[in-house]
């Protein structure tokens, strides 16, 4: 099977780069190479660029530009937000969601934490939230939507919860800020990411998701937040990420969000239409098929199935025999032999995360496509 012959269905672990971003980013790695920190006026256009990036991604998140902190990828703006947070407040504690991607778990890990339980269709568990946010609790970090069963989490209600909380502290006179950080990797290409209306203080951004470039990203930190930076040097991005600045790639990234953020809705019908189909026809195929996570509450792209009996492992490898390209839980943790912290989270059994599939759709997916990988899932079964 050639490249191009490949059923791609695994765009949560990386998007193909849009043309029309290639094309943008092309000059700011030739003719317009200039450091955006030079004092020459050619170097001062490519400062205007980088400026003109960082206004475009504060549009979608309705923010202002000196909101805006480029990284090096969603992992990074993850780390700096937790790190970044948590540094200030050595006294603080900070609550995640068990469903976190590992770039939250792992620098969380590093202080004072607690896990926040989602039920079992992956949606936060408001009573737990509530009990596990205490005096000393300065960070909540619950991700928009999660990159393995692509569960959206209520975002609005948690920030009215914190809302409250901040009041009864007012009230208490306990003068420790409550922040609210949101992974919004997964989201971007189909849902809302206006930082006001979602009601968070710090949101992650990943370009390498959103048929941008990988390695680029994108922390937006409410004015008025202190953030520990997690490079020092040159003093870059309001300090908080020193280094030169990946022009080219930020600029791509930029263009990306706009391109992704503009066709959001239509792109979001176009692809539930395809989604409800898929599952109808798995389950036409073979009854025994269940979905893994909310169906209400879930990004448009997202089909994650248990296959009764079935070893993913070995059902991956025959599905890529078939031209067939998907993934059996997060790409970042394939490598590893633990089953996924996320199945485990919804309360699935080892054996039922080993017998799971998951099953990102995107630009390119037709429903020519889907019928092809149903008939070619059904034949495995
Ligand atoms: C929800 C989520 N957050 C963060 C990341 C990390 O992104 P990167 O590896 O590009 O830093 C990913 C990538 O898989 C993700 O899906």
């Amino acid at each position: 099977v050639t490249k191009t012959q490949y059923i791609y269905l695994d765009h949560a672990a990386a998007t193909p780069i849009d043309e029309e971003v290639v094309k943008v980013m092309g000059p700011y790695f030739t003719q317009d190479f200039y450091n955006p920190s030079a004092t020459y006026l050619p170097a001062i256009k490519i400062k205007q660029v980088l400026e003109e990036a960082r206004t475009k991604v504060a549009f979608w998140l309705g923010a202002k530009p000196s909101e805006i902190i480029f990284t090096a990828g969603a992992s990074e703006a993850n780390n700096l937000a937790i790190q970044g947070i948590m540094k200030r407040y050595p006294e603080g504690n900070l609550v995640y969601s068990a469903i976190e991607h590992e770039s939250v778990i792992e620098p969380s890990r590093q202080f004072n934490s607690k896990q926040i339980k989602v039920k079992s269709d992956g949606r936060i568990d408001m009573d737990d939230l509530k009990q596990k946010i205490d005096d000393k609790t300065v960070l909540v970090s619950v991700m928009q939507a999660n990159n393995e069963i692509g569960t959206v989490e209520p975002l609005h209600d948690i920030a009215r919860l914190i809302g409250q909380i901040k009041d009864l502290r007012r009230q208490a006179k306990n003068s420790l800020p409550l922040f609210f950080h949101t992974d919004a990797t997964q989201a971007a290409n189909y849902l809302d990411l206006h930082a006001n209306r979602l009601g968070v203080d710090l949101m992650s951004l990943n370009g390498g998701k959103i048929y941008g470039p990988k390695q680029t990203g994108v922390l937006y930190v409410k004015s008025g937040i202190d953030l520990e930076p997690l490079i020092y040097g040159g003093g870059q991005e309001r300090g908080l990420r020193s280094g030169t600045e990946n022009v080219a790639g930020f600029y791509g990234l930029a263009t990306a969000l706009d391109i992704a953020q503009t066709s959001r809705h239509e792109e979001s019908e176009r692809l539930s239409v395809l989604q409800a189909n898929f599952i109808d026809l798995l389950q036409k195929a073979s009854p025994d098929i269940q979905i893994n996570g909310s169906i209400k509450y879930r990004l448009p792209n997202n089909v994650h199935i248990i296959l009764p009996g079935k070893d993913n492992e070995r059902l991956l490898l025959e599905l890529e025999e078939k031209g067939i390209l998907a993934a059996a839980g997060s790409a970042c943790s394939a490598s590893n032999e633990e089953s996924s912290h996320v199945l485990k989270a919804i309360g699935k059994t080892d054996d039922e995360a080993r017998s799971s599939l998951r099953l990102t759709m995107g630009r390119a997916t037709s429903i020519e496509y889907i019928e092809k990988t149903v008939q070619a899932i059904t034949s495995l079964t």
